[in-house]
């Protein structure tokens, strides 16, 4: 009998590293502004929606903006985003995280994603992994995003797996929240250990073989 029946991986931050890119596109529209923007804010936006990070970043912003040139910058930021993401590939997928899914994979699990990003499956195919997942949930098929459970509560319906069947393995504290409100254990990864809501911490990727098996 198997702990957990599947795992349900948040992309950004756990399958592989975007938070550089983000980071230059956001950076690029914020200086177009003349908002003040920096390493601190950009590690705020993980796990937020691409609006909602907006929004943190208008935080410092003096005047008020329209809906329509909101979703101008926001376009512009995301065309900036994909440019810099053509830059990925294979080799952007650590030798760690590949043989970790697939031990994962031997084991009998099933493997999903559970991301906020609309970018998820162009940054899947960028890394090799297009086809490897048995489901993908992500910015484009929610209403809601982390911390509301709906991005993993669709992913464990994609799979045919009960929530307190599968595991979520997340580096952000917005993503361990909503694993938790859709009653889902969490492997907490990076800066999300700090704060103390993982069921389990994981000092590296490969932890998760042990915690799969205990
Ligand atoms: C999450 C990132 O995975 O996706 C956030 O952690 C980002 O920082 C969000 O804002 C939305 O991404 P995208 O690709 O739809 O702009
Ligand atoms: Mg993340």
């Amino acid at each position: 009998m198997k702990k957990y029946n599947a795992i349900i991986f948040d992309l950004d931050g756990v399958i592989c590293h975007t938070d550089q890119y983000h980071y230059e596109a956001w950076k690029a529209v914020a200086d177009e502004l003349g908002i003040y923007f920096d390493e601190a804010i950009n590690n705020r936006l993980r796990g937020v929606s691409r609006m909602e990070s907006f929004e943190i970043i208008l935080e410092r912003y003096e005047k008020e903006m329209s809906e329509a040139d909101k979703e101008h910058w926001l376009t512009k930021k995301n065309e900036i985003y994909k440019a810099l993401l053509k830059n990925m590939s294979p080799a952007d997928l650590s030798l760690e995280v590949k043989e970790t899914l697939d031990g994962l994979r031997e084991s009998g699990h099933k493997l999903a994603i559970g991301s906020s990003s609309k970018n998820a499956r162009f940054i899947l195919g960028q890394l090799g992994l297009g086809e490897y997942f048995d489901a993908i949930s992500d910015g484009n098929n929610i209403s809601k995003s982390k911390p509301d459970p709906e991005v993993f509560v669709k992913a464990a319906e994609y799979i045919e797996e009960a929530q307190k069947h599968c595991l979520v393995v997340e580096d952000a504290e917005a993503g361990l929240k909503a694993a938790i409100a859709g009653g889902m254990d969490c492997a907490a990864i990076g800066d999300a250990v700090g704060c103390g809501l993982g069921t389990y911490n994981l000092a590296t990727f490969s932890d998760l073989l042990k915690v799969v098996e205990n």
